[in-house]
């Protein structure tokens, strides 16, 4: 009896999920392997994929484009609550997983599998990610993780796929574990993982170094309805154009590159560079808007409900009965977030510089020093006394 009967496989194209084909089928007795590759904006030939994952014997090789839902569905409601790991990772890379479970669990009940695999080790936080949110969508799969038990070294595995065909990887590969999609790039490993060592300029891709970015600033006007980025420069664009335009634009001014120690799930520190420059400056806008448009309680509520969200998001509990709830309350939240923010761009760094909104509940007759001031000052002098009271009392108390 084997763990499985017919599986449906996360595939990349990567020598990894390769060699995964063969071993679902000759060590763990799986009869038919179906990958499927999410096209989520990572830019690979995918026709290639199918190629290469039908000859490593899969029977057969799904390439589904996941790009649109994966801004709309997971991108945008993460913009509209701020979500930033640690206050600084956007979770470009996070935000892909419970999309890919999520195709991977409607191809496995299109398909009729039992379970679904994937090739993620035992280390990181992407296995948790796949795993739990494969159980919340549907618990009577089965999750297969081939390379987190099977404890070959990277020679290991090289030599095993070529006993199926899988050809060894042309070029040298680089030290480098990179994650890429629409959102942004993960940068990991080799020595990346001294964490006082500084980040070679080849690493990056979606940004500029300073020394090769324009002398001039570019100005960006961002378009948000209801906390959803919807138009650039007046130009309404929809998701994924607004993300590819952004993503060049801020990326061209060098503007996006983050270079953290963070706290994975699995207890382990690690040192990861991101790229993610229109996500960065899209959370940075939003949240200026929500300055605009929010009152002072809501704003400041939010900010507690923003870090669990986040944090849920990060340790792969998109799916959970938590992450729904405080949906809800986000969502409402975003109601009259609608206006326009605008953003300098310029060596580096993206400065909001304007906002300005219809639903403004900003005053300038409250706020204005000039003559036009309708702050009633009198009415200061009372308040303060109230406000004061209780320290008032505890001081002629205690002094
Ligand atoms: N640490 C990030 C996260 O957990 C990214 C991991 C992606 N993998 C990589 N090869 N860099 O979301």
């Amino acid at each position: 009896m084997g763990r499985a009967d017919k599986v449906i496989l996360a595939y990349s194209g990567g020598v990894d999920t390769s060699v995964c084909i063969p071993y679902l089928k000759e060590e763990w007795g799986v009869k038919e392997v179906i990958t499927l590759a999410a096209d989520l904006g990572q830019g690979d030939e995918l026709g290639p994929i199918q190629k290469k994952a039908l000859d490593s014997g899969a029977s057969e090789s799904l390439v589904i484009d996941g790009k649109e839902r994966f801004v709309t569905d997971y991108a945008f409601p993460s913009i509209q609550a701020n979500a930033l790991y640690e206050s600084r990772y956007p979770l470009s890379t996070a935000l892909a997983r419970p999309m890919i479970a999520k195709m991977l669990v409607e191809a496995a009940e299109k398909y009729g599998a039992d379970a679904v695999a994937h090739g993620c080790t035992g280390k990181g936080n992407d296995q948790v990610r796949f795993d739990v949110g494969i159980a919340a969508l549907n618990p009577s799969l089965k999750v297969l993780a081939p390379a987190r038990e099977w404890g070959m070294s990277r020679e290991e595995t090289i030599a095993y796929g070529e006993k199926f065909g899988i050809p060894s990887p042309v070029k040298k590969s680089s030290p480098f574990s990179i994650d890429r999609n629409l959102l942004g790039r993960s940068i990991e490993a080799g020595p990346l993982e001294d964490p006082m060592v500084e980040p070679p300029e080849e690493i990056f891709a979606m940004t500029q170094a300073i020394a090769d970015t324009p002398n001039e600033p570019d100005y960006v006007e961002i378009g948000f309805e209801q906390g959803i980025p919807v138009s650039l420069d007046g130009r309404a664009l929809g998701p994924i154009a607004l993300i590819t335009e952004l993503n060049d634009r801020v990326g061209g001014h060098g503007i996006g590159r983050i270079d953290m120690v963070e706290n994975r799930v699995v207890g382990i520190k690690s040192r990861e560079i991101y790229e993610a420059p229109a996500l960065l400056v899209l959370i940075q806008a939003h949240r200026d808007l929500e300055s605009l448009t929010l009152t002072a309680d809501v704003t400041q509520y939010k900010q507690t409900i923003e870090q669990t969200y986040t944090n849920l998001v990060y340790q792969g509990l998109w799916y959970s009965p938590l992450k729904t709830a405080l949906d809800a309350f986000v969502k409402q939240t975003q109601e009259r977030v609608s206006g326009v923010v605008r953003v300098k761009l310029f060596k580096g760094s993206a400065s909001i510089v304007g906002r300005r909104s219809d639903l403004s509940i900003y005053s300038p007759d409250l706020a204005t020093y000039t003559a036009d001031d309708q702050f009633d000052h009198k009415a200061a002098e009372g308040f303060i006394y109230i406000w004061g009271l209780p320290t008032r009392v505890w001081a002629e108390k205690t002094r």
